[in-house]
């Protein structure tokens, strides 16, 4: 009986045993945009053990764990992110001379199936680091006085950004009256890139076929044109990154006629350590300089390493505090809310970034759009719509085109807000403007109607002009304070002068 239970696994170690999955593998993926998504598995199997590595993506695991199971092997890849590990789960197995491969890319979901064919050694390998340079100051561009306005295409679009949409986007800036508003910058964020031509210059794949005349097209709309890329091998979607052809892309970029590069951590946390970080960013933005020609450098690496200490260091014009927003109220408020302590880093040329608009896309209520859009302007925050331009509600347009709101964020003497009463229930920021004005912002955070009064005396004093910018009236100031009932997730937004 014993003998019997032990016989199947014994014959499945033996067949496992029996394979060599030793050797170069690789997944090749056509996509429709022209360019091949490459996956590839490094592995060197030694009877029961694999080790070796796998590439995909953004991500570089080594091979930690493997074990004999029923259908092959099981592998766990494991890879340091900054201080965090990351790990992934694969199945393999060996079919007729190819790897057969399960991957499981997210809890409760089934894996997803690929098959692999060998490859020469050596072909998809990290490339060796690249020492980075000692640190020292770039010098300031002269751009963003004010918090960049404009638009960016992954919030709503992500990976179906294409040249037509671009355009769209362009004409519906201008027909909706957002350019005239502020908004200027169009920029295309990850998924436009191809491969590199035989001269190593990057070149944008088939969604986007000539990207000067989709700039020049931008221009001639009195727009300006934004473009992504990473430090690392790879983009966040796996597109190709600026590893080793920084300076050469950044020439590519300035010929092309770009004018806002958003920078993306990405896939050189495979390469690099936090700690490098500000050297990475300094190289790019020494690149920028010397393409000659002026462009935002918007960093974005989820606010890690302190960000905001060296941002304006390396010639950044905006850095990302947080990581990636989404189009719900809790994503919003609590990337929006934990902005607090960062208000002594913002200045002219220099912003805290807590991610794009949701505003229009679909997942809150009006009033926790004006919330989104009143925080960030008290924030001084970039105001890059992530919706999409050509289809906007009135309801919509009027808070993102809200002049005197954009007017608060603007603001030229540059100084984000800070909250003055309390943490983690409705909540008072305030925001010092040019001329001694204020601007007051009452946030009833709760998810019923709620009495909230400013009293004077908390914001520096009785108010000679008060004015609610939501509503777009004068209010009488008379008296020590004011008070409104505030919207469950709501906001009074108000403009002092004393
Ligand atoms: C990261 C960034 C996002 C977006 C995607 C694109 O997640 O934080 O804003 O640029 O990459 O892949």
């Amino acid at each position: 009986m014993q003998f019997l239970r032990l016989l199947p696994l014994y014959l499945i170690a033996a067949a496992a045993l029996a394979a060599d999955l030793t050797g170069n593998w690789v997944v090749a993926q056509p996509l429709s945009d022209g360019t091949t998504r490459r996956t590839y598995f490094n592995l060197k199997q030694d009877g029961g053990k694999i080790t070796g590595g796998i590439r995909t993506g953004q991500f570089y695991y080594k091979v930690a764990e493997s074990n004999v199971v029923p259908e092959g092997f099981a592998i766990t890849g494991a890879m340091m992110d900054g201080n965090q590990e990351r790990k992934a789960q694969y199945q393999v197995k060996l079919v007729g001379g190819e790897l057969h491969i399960l991957t499981w890319r997210r809890a409760n979901q089934p894996p997803a199936e690929s098959v692999a064919h060998r490859t020469a050694s050596g072909q998809g390998a990290m490339p060796a680091k690249i020492p980075v340079p000692a640190l020292r100051q770039v010098p300031y561009n002269g751009l963003a006085k004010t918090p960049p306005m404009g638009w960016n295409s992954w919030n709503k679009f992500a990976s179906r950004v294409d040249d037509a949409s671009v355009r769209g986007m362009a004409d519906a800036m201008v027909s909706s009256g957002m350019k005239d508003a502020g908004y200027v910058y169009i920029n295309i964020d990850d998924t436009w890139e191809g491969e590199r031509d035989a001269n190593g210059n990057i070149t944008s794949n088939k969604k986007f076929p000539d990207m000067k005349a989709l700039a020049d097209y931008v221009h001639g709309k009195g727009l300006k044109l934004g473009i992504y890329s990473s430090p690392g091998p790879n983009t966040c979607a796996g597109y190709e990154g600026t590893y080793g052809h920084e300076a050469q892309d950044a020439k590519t970029w300035a010929a092309w006629g770009i004018d806002y590069l958003k920078y993306d951590w990405c896939g050189a946390r495979n390469i690099y350590t936090d700690d490098e970080m500000q050297a990475v960013y300094q190289k790019m933005g020494d690149a920028l300089r010397e393409a000659g020609r002026p462009i935002v450098y918007s960093l974005c690496q989820y606010g890690r390493a302190d960000v905001w200490k060296w941002g304006p260091e390396v010639g950044g014009n905006l850095w990302r505090t947080t990581y990636d927003i989404h189009d719900s109220w809790d994503s919003m408020m609590k990337i929006g809310f934990g902005q607090g302590g960062l208000t002594q880093y913002a200045a002219p040329g220099h912003w805290n970034d807590p991610d794009m608009l949701e505003i229009g896309n679909g997942g809150m209520n009006e009033n926790e759009y004006r919330v989104h859009m009143s925080l960030w302007s008290m924030l001084a925050a970039p105001l890059i719509a992530g919706n999409d331009l050509r289809t906007m509600t009135p309801a919509i347009k009027d808070i993102l085109m809200n002049r005197e709101v954009i007017a608060i964020d603007q603001d030229p003497a540059g100084k984000q807000g800070r909250r003055v009463w309390p943490d983690g229930g409705p909540e008072i920021w305030v925001r010092e403007l040019a001329g001694g004005a204020h601007a007051i912002a009452l946030f009833n955070n709760a998810s019923e109607p709620a009495e909230m009064t400013v009293k004077w005396a908390e914001v520096g004093g009785t108010p000679k002009h008060l004015r609610d910018l939501w509503s777009h009236a004068d209010v009488n100031a008379a008296g020590d304070g004011w008070m409104a009932e505030i919207p469950a997730h709501g906001v009074a937004l108000l403009r002092v002068s004393k």
